[in-house]
């Protein structure tokens, strides 16, 4: 359906779509990425300097591409929506004919209408509203929603949490962390495919609350933490006690976060294994 033309992928660069540009290529499909810093050229990847939100570089970017794969993000409502607004814009203009972009689990569902949601989850805000921009756009459009990845929001988080001396834990929240190779892989089968609007969520294969992926990754570097749990306020931090963050129903990741832990943790050296 999408011929050989070149596929766009804005947000190439980043820890979601250096996957999707890999598996593109590994199709046989030329690329183009779009990214604010210059690249090398690679075999069968063209970089286009340009700024989303400042609307800079995204009609060289867009031109002779037929579907475009929209993975940029910061994850903040105004300049999300600043950036699909300008992406969609060009696409417009250049006739692109298939739109696929990446969302999060619960975009649709988490309230995030007072000063205390925005103050934390502002995110799943910025997520919808990008998603709201493509559904308006009138272009052809496929939309997945992920959950966390093992190596993006879950990693950061627990890390982050890792170097604090006491660890203050959100209580009764949970989350289905996935591969971003899988869900690159999801994002290329739809790219490749006919324009399909909002398709169903990908979610990995387990739901853990929150205390385990942080006490999992303590023990894989060495440390140990005081942690307690607070209640926190607001309409969005209840959606996500309440669930509306997993996608239990569409458990599709194999790849599990004891799995991605096992590859974190640090292997013996062959010096240490041939001392045992
Ligand atoms: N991480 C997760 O757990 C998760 C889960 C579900 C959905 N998502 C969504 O998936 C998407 C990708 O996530 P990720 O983890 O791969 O993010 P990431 O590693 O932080 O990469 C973000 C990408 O956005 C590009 N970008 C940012 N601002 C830009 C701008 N003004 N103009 C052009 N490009 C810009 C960056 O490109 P340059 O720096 O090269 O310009 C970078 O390649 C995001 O929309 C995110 O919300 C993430």
């Amino acid at each position: 359906m999408n011929g050989d033309g070149v596929i766009l992928v804005t947000g190439g660069s980043g820890s979601l779509g250096h996957r999707v540009v890999a598996r593109l290529r590994s199709a046989g499909r030329k690329v183009r990425v779009l990214s604010r810093q210059q690249h090398e050229p690679s075999s069968g990847v063209e970089y286009v300097v340009g700024d989303l939100e400042k609307n800079v570089g995204i009609d060289a970017a867009v031109v002779g591409a037929n579907v475009m794969v929209h993975c940029a993000g910061v994850g903040k409502i105004k300049q999300d929506t600043a950036q699909a607004q300008n992406l969609v814009r060009a696409a417009e203009h250049a006739g692109v004919r298939h739109i696929v972009s990446i969302s999060v689990v619960g975009a649709e569902r988490i309230p995030v209408k007072s000063a205390v949601d925005r103050s934390m989850f502002a995110y799943f805000a910025s997520q919808r509203a990008k998603e709201c921009v493509i559904e308006a756009s009138g272009l052809p459009w496929t939309n997945l929603r992920a959950t966390q990845f093992h190596d993006g929001f879950i990693l950061a988080m627990v890390r982050a949490m890792s170097k604090l001396p006491l660890v203050v834990l959100p209580a009764e929240t949970r989350f289905q962390p996935i591969d971003a190779d899988e869900v690159a892989g999801a994002l290329v089968d739809l790219a490749l495919g006919a324009p399909a609007g909002q398709v169903a969520d990908v979610a990995g294969p387990k739901i853990y609350e929150s205390e385990y992926l942080l006490r999992s990754y303590l023990e894989v570097i060495g440390k140990q933490r005081a942690i307690v749990h607070m209640k926190l306020p607001g309409a969005a931090a209840a959606a996500i006690r309440a669930g509306a963050n997993l996608a239990p129903g569409r458990a599709v990741g194999t790849r599990s976060w004891e799995d991605f832990l096992a590859d974190l943790a640090p292997r013996p050296s062959a010096r240490a294994v041939a001392r045992q």
